[in-house]
């Protein structure tokens, strides 16, 4: 939530922070602002919107500027407006701050503040931040103590970074439980809530730790300091050349899309040397550091968010099948306020696109209070969740940019089996047919997306209706949620998803000619009692878009609509039957002139709980 990025030392800072912000567009797109600084002197420029709308304001490119910030909002404390948008400065104009996190003791500080003469022009919570500064510079502290005294004061999440005529040409950031990374190059440094604002600029980043504070110059390395008690605090710069893909959309017309087309090789990629179905052998280095801890597993707690957390579901089916250990699929949101006995066996496993999502990181906090095995299952190196977990493996998916998550999920379902295998005694006779169907799988993805045709005919038909059903069973019902959920974050039509034993009792009633149900009906052992779910629907004039295994020609005798998508075993099915509808709920959306990559009041990485 919120993204923010600055830099110092680069020959054009305002054209890189810029273009930094249009890549952090996923994490925020209210509005967006940039501070910009030479020779002392501070301008700053918002713009409501997307940051892209920056370009229309000021020459990106002719602008001179020794050291700029910039933000893209996701609202939290105040509606989206101008005054709301970052950067904030102090009353002067001397100071600019911009923030990504919350700020819990805001109404305190901005009390104190005002007793103490100093008044707002925002209803946000980080307005506190530049008074604080300012306040603390005119106490007298030097600039480096004065923003750390003002950090000392804040009560929440936050990564900050901020820039003051009293130090011209230094660029100031600092963290706690909000992401920032800095990419050092040479003479410029870049401090960014994701590394993905690095890619094809710098090799090499520093992830900046819970209450490190930093000073940035152009020509000098990084001053890294505690903010607790100021001591010099040592970073290992870490090499992301692997990590990081330039990221575009190439000639696709949206990320969501290109997303979607990538998910062949973000299959292969997660399995690459992983899987030896000629050896019957699952190889997860991420996961041989706590062997033996795994080995004492007697129950598994996976806990995720939104798209992650159906991955989640349909993981514990195949690892209670695949491995036989009894799992339980937990909201992260939910986890931490349960009070379920647990036993020193139990594994958490946390599955995360971003690596950054609040509620996930509190789920694993939990876990650390009760000494549990924390494992993730994560896409993004380096973030928290990458960090706070004992051992994991990564997704593979390279960086995702449109909101509403398609590779990364079938990245994790990839991983998901992956898991379950590995977990699994040697002599289970479903790893090998498994290994080979993931190994045939991209294959078959490709296939699918050769010719998407069918999807893009239903999509037309389907776009007008204001409510639809998601009917499935067995592994096929977490595919029934998740296709519910991507149809409404991106064309904003209501969807619920059902197992479709369910429907009797209660859904059905919802049912008429204006109701349509999206029915998973690919084969698999419960596909005849299915088919009774979807006669049951037609019975009542509802209409029926099924998804089918290609060849099965009795869907189709029933169902109005039929998408075809190519055979798969029942425990890799979720993975083809997913893309399609990750592709409906496009067309849907692109039918409707909806921004595809960016929904309404969404945000991609859920920095606050
Ligand atoms: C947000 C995103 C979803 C994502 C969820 C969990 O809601 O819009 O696409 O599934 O967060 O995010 P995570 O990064 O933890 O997978």
């Amino acid at each position: 939530m919120c993204g923010i990025a600055g830099c110092v030392g680069h020959v054009n800072t305002p054209g890189l922070v810029v273009e930094g912000l249009e890549t952090l567009q996923y994490r925020g797109y209210d509005s967006a602002g940039i501070a910009m600084q030479n020779d002392g002197q501070l301008e700053v420029v918002k713009t409501i919107g997307a940051p892209g709308n920056l370009r229309k304001q000021f020459d990106v490119n002719a602008t001179i500027a020794e050291t700029a910030i910039g933000h893209n909002r996701w609202a939290t404390h105040g509606p989206v407006n101008m005054p709301n948008a970052h950067p904030h400065t102090n009353e002067t104009g001397t100071i600019a701050s911009v923030c990504n996190g919350t700020i819990e003791n805001y109404k305190q500080l901005r009390a104190e503040l005002t007793y103490n003469g100093y008044s707002f022009s925002s209803q946000t919570d980080t307005e506190v931040i530049p008074h604080l500064f300012d306040y603390y510079l005119a106490e007298g502290a030097e600039p480096e103590n004065a923003f750390r005294q003002a950090l000392g004061r804040l009560v929440g999440a936050y990564a900050v970074l901020a820039l003051t005529d009293q130090d011209p040409g230094a660029l100031y950031a600092a963290k706690f439980s909000s992401p920032l990374v800095l990419g050092v190059n040479g003479h410029e440094h870049i401090a960014a809530s994701d590394t993905v604002v690095f890619a094809g600029t710098t090799k090499q980043a520093t992830f900046l730790e819970d209450h490190d504070m930093v000073r940035l110059i152009a020509d000098e390395p990084p001053r890294i300091t505690s903010v607790k008690d100021s001591g010099s605090v040592v970073r290992v710069p870490e090499d992301i050349e692997d990590i990081e893909k330039k990221v575009g959309k190439g000639e696709f017309e949206h990320y969501m899309l290109k997303e979607i087309f990538e998910s062949a090789e973000t299959v292969r990629d997660a399995t690459r040397g992983r899987i030896h179905p000629e050896d019957n052998l699952v190889k997860l280095g991420g996961l041989e550091s706590v062997e033996e801890r795994i080995k004492d597993t007697s129950r598994i707690v996976i806990v995720a968010c939104g798209t992650s957390y159906y991955a989640g579901l349909i993981g514990e089916q195949l690892i209670e099948e695949i491995a036989g250990i009894p799992v339980e699929v937990q909201q992260a949101s939910e986890f931490v306020y349960r009070n379920e006995p647990f036993d020193k066996n139990t594994t958490v496993i946390a599955i995360s696109q971003s690596g950054e999502t609040a509620d996930t990181i509190g789920a694993l906090k939990k876990a650390d209070e009760l000494a549990m095995l924390k494992l993730g299952i994560v896409n993004s190196l380096g973030s928290r969740i990458y960090r706070n977990t004992d051992a994991g493996v990564y997704c593979h998916a390279g960086p995702e940019i449109a909101v509403a998550s398609t590779k990364a999920f079938t990245s994790q379902v990839t991983v998901l089996t992956e898991v379950a295998m590995a977990l699994a005694e040697k002599s289970n006779t479903l790893n090998k047919p498994l290994m080979e169907e993931l190994v045939a799988l991209p294959e078959k993805i490709e296939a699918m997306l050769a010719d998407t045709s069918a999807i893009q005919a239903a999509a037309k038909k389907y776009a007008d209706y204001k409510n639809f059903l998601f009917i499935g069973r067995g592994y096929n019902y977490p595919v029934a949620l998740e296709g519910a959920l991507k149809l409404k974050e991106v064309s904003y039509i209501h969807a619920e998803g059902y197992g479709a034993g369910e429907m009797k009792h209660g859904p059905l009633a919802m049912i008429d000619e204006d109701f349509p149900t999206v029915a998973l009906a690919t084969d698999n052992p419960q596909l005849e009692k299915t088919m009774s779910n979807i006669e049951e629907i037609r019975a009542r004039r509802g209409p029926v878009l099924a998804l089918a295994t290609a060849g099965n020609k009795e869907v189709e005798q029933t169902a109005d609509d039929v998408i075809y998508v190519p055979a798969s075993l029942e425990q890799t099915q979720p993975i083809l039957n997913s893309i399609a509808l990750q592709l409906f709920a496009y067309h849907v959306a692109v039918e409707k002139g909806l921004n595809v990559d960016q929904p309404r009041n969404l945000a991609k990485s859920v920095t606050v709980e």
